[in-house]
């Protein structure tokens, strides 16, 4: 029944990994969520809201006190000033991204992303009947090219989808490259969407550049960010897009009839989160960084070849080295072999040759599972 652009999207891999590692006991680093709570005073915060009472329809846009400390944090990380008003708040990032999706194109409209990509793009672009025009990604560094990326562009591209810091590669784009893709945008007329769900886990002292901060961007972009990722409350759905007056009214259209608002107990415990002290974000940031370190050793002892992630909470790995020549394949015998979960990268990809042999590991866990994961895989040589 189900309609047919539709019907390459009937399952997602991370469900089905999860699945898997449930099923034969693995340590599922897979699926890109923390094994940590967040800070306690956000957990705090909302059990209080939802005890006192906080628990109808919120306003559509969200709660004044969150768009006004999502405008706040704009400030504070990018020197940007934005207006509270030009805030919409949404159900995820995932919401925002298919609202921008689905408020801007019109079908056989083109969307130009980056592959590998985060699952949701080329789904939300199916359901908005346009069309995905994927720029290759590709390893070590997983730039892009920019004849590729030029001739991705036609006078039909509405839409440039961006992410940075990048999933599944890790890879964090610079000001020059993002400055290439924003020229491009111009030239053609089309609306930058930039999903940061990942700004504050850039690694190595690397800043995190918002697009919209690059000269003439912030008049075409809209920025999107989430709470699940910087506070580890994923299960929470709270995530927001910003940007010019026009273009938020477009997607606030979209998304009324999505899920119309969510998240009212949360949305102020947010606002009072955004607010946390430096060190809560360097933290985040440095204690990632080690777990990063952690995972990739262990990687490259067990055999694989790491490509070393500037930013995000994954690692991507080629597994050719031990002899494997299709990762989704190996995803499903990795559980049975050595006990941990991973995803294959084919399929974040519109052309899955692009990354046939490549893995993706999520270290967003504590230290103590890593060890533990890293101890299974450095018997993965000897079970192949
Ligand atoms: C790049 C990217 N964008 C968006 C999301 C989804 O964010 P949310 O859970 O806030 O919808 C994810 C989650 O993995 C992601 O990796």
């Amino acid at each position: 029944m189900l309609v047919q652009r539709m019907r390459p999207f009937t399952s997602t891999i991370f469900a089905e990994m999860s699945a898997l590692a449930l099923r034969t006991g693995a340590i599922n680093l897979g699926q890109g969520f923390p094994d940590t709570d967040g800070p306690p005073s956000l957990l705090a915060d909302a059990a209080a809201n939802i005890t006192g009472g906080i628990n109808q329809y919120p306003p559509g846009i969200g709660v004044p006190a969150l768009r006004e400390a999502i405008a706040a944090h704009q400030a504070r990380f990018y020197g940007r000033v934005i207006d509270p008003a030009d805030v919409l708040v949404t159900t995820g990032a995932t919401e925002a991204i298919a609202s921008a999706v689905l408020a801007l194109c019109e079908p056989g409209d083109e969307v130009v992303a980056f592959q590998p990509y985060y699952d949701s793009y080329a789904a939300t672009v199916a359901l908005a009947g346009a069309v995905l025009k994927a720029v290759p990604l590709r390893p070590p560094a997983f730039g892009f090219d920019p004849g590729e990326l030029r001739a991705a562009f036609t006078s039909r591209t509405k839409v440039v989808l961006v992410n940075t810091p990048h999933n599944p590669t890790g890879a964090v784009f610079d000001a020059g490259q993002l400055a290439q893709i924003g020229a491009l945008a111009a030239e053609f007329g089309a609306v930058v969407v930039t999903d940061e769900v990942y700004e504050h886990m850039a690694f190595d002292g690397r800043p995190h550049v918002p697009m919209a901060t690059l000269p003439g961007m912030a008049e075409r972009t809209l920025t999107i960010s989430s709470a699940g990722k910087t506070f580890s409350v994923t299960g929470w759905k709270v995530g927001w897009i910003h940007g010019p007056s026009e273009l938020v009214a477009a997607v606030k259209a979209a998304k009324q009839f999505l899920t119309y608002v969510s998240g009212a107990p949360f949305q102020p415990a947010i606002a009072n989160a955004l607010a946390l002290p430096d060190a809560f974000y360097a933290d985040l940031g440095s204690s990632l960084q080690r777990k990063r370190d952690l995972l990739a050793d262990g990687l490259r002892a067990a055999g694989f070849t790491v490509f070393e992630p500037a930013g995000t909470y994954f690692v991507v790995t080629d597994a050719a080295p031990l002899g494997v020549t299709d990762g989704a394949e190996f995803c499903w015998r990795l559980p049975e072999l050595v006990g941990v979960a991973a995803v294959p990268v084919s399929v974040f990809c519109a052309d899955p040759d692009l990354g046939r042999t490549l893995v993706r590991f999520a270290f967003c866990k504590r230290d103590e599972v890593l060890d533990s994961a890293v101890d299974r895989l450095s018997g993965l040589k000897a079970e192949l």
